[in-house]
């Protein structure tokens, strides 16, 4: 495999798409998991095993992690709110999982229709289940910077969080500014917070790119130690339940970025250029 100096995560095919209203086709979905593969990433988040009422786009869970194309040297991941969900994504065949609560009590309910505390409790039986199957568990921290509904959050609300996804036994917490209207000097200060409770090497950063900051706050976080990087491709994407939130950070951004800098990525970005290209235009096709 490509030696990487930066390890990119490719929530494209979860975060990018879950929010769009048309249903898109699982052989879509899947020709463009095998594009990203092709491309270079390493890892991809495939699909959310999420309720099919809350997140409808999500509702052939099942039948994309089952079809992903394997290949050496790619971990597919799912996205999971509960122990029901974990079962079904390592039944899918999931090879890694990732939990995912909020900063912001406000959110975490609108999200999961759960407290924080109670999205802990949630997490307890999906990480005995990993444990058992040897699949390692993210852990995202949703308004890590902002609140649609809450406004500014506190750093220290985040290091919280990130405390307790630790102690649950995550090996890495994806700090996550799901609105995309931070800024480096805020993102400093919530990874400086976090960074008081765990190794920069357990903590990754997931920006959204609402005011065009996410490379900016990329580059804050890399500064301080930080060497994992969500990125959608296309910068698809927004969640549902985060109103105002636009695209996440684009893949091929973030990969230009590094390679511009001198980090090797591992990806090959030509490719994924195409893989966004294709979806962006199979994304206009299924909306008309
Ligand atoms: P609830 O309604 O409180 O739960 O939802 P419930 O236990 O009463 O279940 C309701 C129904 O969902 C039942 O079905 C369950 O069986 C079913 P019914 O009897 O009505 O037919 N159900 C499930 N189905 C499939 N898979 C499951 C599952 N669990 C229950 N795992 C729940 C609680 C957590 C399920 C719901 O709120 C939910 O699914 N929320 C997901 C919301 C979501 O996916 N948001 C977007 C992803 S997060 C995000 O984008 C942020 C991130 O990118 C980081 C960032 O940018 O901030 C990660
Ligand atoms: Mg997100």
């Amino acid at each position: 495999m490509a030696d990487r100096g930066v390890i990119i995560v490719e929530v494209g095919p979860r975060d990018g798409l879950q929010n769009e209203k048309t249903p898109i086709a699982t052989t879509d979905k899947l020709a463009l998991i095998g594009r990203l593969a092709e491309a270079g990433l390493a890892r991809i988040e495939a699909t959310a095993f999420v309720s099919p009422r809350w997140v409808p786009q999500m509702a052939d869970h099942d039948a994309v992690m089952r079809g992903v194309p394997q290949r050496a040297g790619v971990v597919y991941s799912a996205l999971v709110p509960n122990e029901k969900g974990a079962e079904a994504a390592l039944a899918a065949g999931a090879l890694a999982l990732a939990v995912f609560t909020a900063a912001s009590e406000s959110f975490c309910r609108k999200n999961t229709n759960c407290s924080i505390a109670e999205s802990i409790a949630r997490f307890r039986p999906v990480m005995a289940l990993a444990q058992r199957a040897g699949v390692p568990v993210r852990g995202y921290v949703s308004c890590a910077l902002d609140c649609p509904y809450e406004g500014e959050i506190a750093p220290e609300a985040v290091a919280a969080v990130t405390a307790d996804l630790l102690a649950l036994g995550c090996n890495e917490i994806a700090l996550s500014d799901t609105l995309g209207r931070g800024t480096p000097a805020r993102t400093q200060a919530m990874v400086e917070a976090a960074l008081l409770r765990g190794p920069a090497a357990m903590l990754a950063g997931h920006f959204h790119d609402t005011s065009g900051q996410a490379i900016a706050n990329v580059e804050a976080a890399w500064q301080l130690g930080l060497r994992i990087f969500d990125g959608a491709v296309g910068g698809t994407g927004g969640c549902p339940y985060a109103p105002g939130a636009a695209g996440n950070l684009a893949t091929e951004r973030l990969v230009a970025h590094f390679e511009a800098i001198g980090v090797s990525t591992g990806i090959d970005l030509s490719a994924l250029e195409q893989a966004g290209r294709w979806i962006g235009t199979r994304l206009r096709q299924t909306a008309q």
